[in-house]
């Protein structure tokens, strides 16, 4: 049976693939994105089939259109920048925190069921232990991370738990993305700008930029498999109130992306190295287990295949 689904930050990299994954498979879409970062020519392409709507995601009264008669909310819409949340950590808490609060009463006041949320793998700091699985202790290093994990918090207190229905709370579960790559993502994205600053240095010709000896480690996941897994999270209840790791499970230096761009790209491995950027963290890698157990998650598109991908892309977006 189709659902209507209100995509918070929908015309943002990761929210225009969920919305289209949405819309595929016969859902009604509603998005509600301030077009900060986001942009329209991101839906472009199903323009016409969406509910678009230009707003503040803290605008209760615009949230109050929107959840009337949506069976759920994924949460996107956030500054999900890292540096700005030290810039400007007001502003950066208003908004994520605030956003995730004024969702989450909306979604209460209009009996919206079902509330997903997009946090970050940056919750965990430093993993102790890799891959990090969701057992250990959240460490935050930035505000950014810090408004991450208070948006987790909010879901598990005002959503009901597993198992009830707490008057009208939503079932509600936070999923942590991991470094999330692709068609559409900004190579200012401090997640995996990287890929797309790499995919356009291979394009001009030029060698690519490794901050420190490029064996720092992360795990980079496909767009559509991060829209799949949040298909499969509105799916089921089975995460309720839970936070979960959605990841590739793969860790991935630098210099092995490096390397995966210029075969993609056709073009020899050329790299200069700059000094270490300060405070990064030197691995990172999900465990998907939980993932797997409770949604039915499986990543399913290789590296080499991503980014052969967003090569093909940005070769014809240009
Ligand atoms: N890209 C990643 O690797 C990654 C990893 C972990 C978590 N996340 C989270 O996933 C979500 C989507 O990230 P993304 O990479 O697509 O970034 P993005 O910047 O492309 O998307 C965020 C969207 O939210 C919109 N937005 C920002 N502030 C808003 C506001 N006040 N009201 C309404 N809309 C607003 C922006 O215009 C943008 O379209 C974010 O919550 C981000 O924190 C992303």
């Amino acid at each position: 049976m189709s659902s209507t689904i209100l995509v918070s930050g929908g015309a943002g990299f990761i929210g225009s693939h969920v919305a289209r994954a949405l819309l595929e498979r016969g859902d009604t879409v509603r998005v509600l994105d301030d077009l900060s970062t986001g942009k329209r020519e991101n839906l472009a392409a199903v323009a016409g089939h969406i509910d678009f709507h230009v707003g503040d995601v803290r605008d209760q009264a615009r949230l109050a259109i929107l959840c009337r008669g949506a069976d759920a909310v994924v949460h996107l819409a956030a500054i999900a920048s890292v540096t700005a949340s030290f810039e400007r950590p007001a502003e950066v808490e208003g908004v994520n925190v605030g956003g995730t609060l004024a969702v989450m009463t909306a979604a209460r006041r209009y009996g919206v069921r079902r509330v997903v949320f997009a946090s970050s793998c940056a919750v965990y700091g430093e993993p102790l232990v890799v891959p990090v699985s969701e057992e250990q202790l959240p460490v935050p290093g930035s505000p950014y991370a810090v408004s991450k994990l208070a948006g987790e918090g909010y879901l598990r207190v005002l959503g009901a738990a597993a198992g009830e229905r707490r008057g009208d709370a939503p079932h509600t579960v936070a999923l942590r993305f991991f470094n999330v790559y692709g068609p559409r993502q900004d190579a200012g994205s401090e997640y995996s700008g990287v890929i797309a600053r790499f995919v356009a240095a291979a394009r001009a010709g030029e060698p690519l930029t490794v901050f420190g000896d490029g064996l720092q480690t992360r795990d980079f996941v496909y767009v559509a498999d991060v829209a799949r897994a949040v298909l499969l999270a509105l799916g089921t209840t089975a995460g309720v109130g839970r936070a979960v790791n959605v990841g590739s499970g793969v860790q991935t230096t630098l210099l092995d992306l490096a390397a995966a761009v210029c075969g993609a790209s056709g073009v020899p491995l050329r790299v200069v190295h700059e000094p270490p950027r300060q405070g990064e963290i030197r691995r990172s890698a999900a465990d998907t287990r939980l993932a797997c157990e409770l949604l039915g998650y499986r990543p399913t598109v290789p590296l080499v295949e991503g980014v052969a991908a967003t090569v093909a892309w940005q070769a014809e977006s240009v």
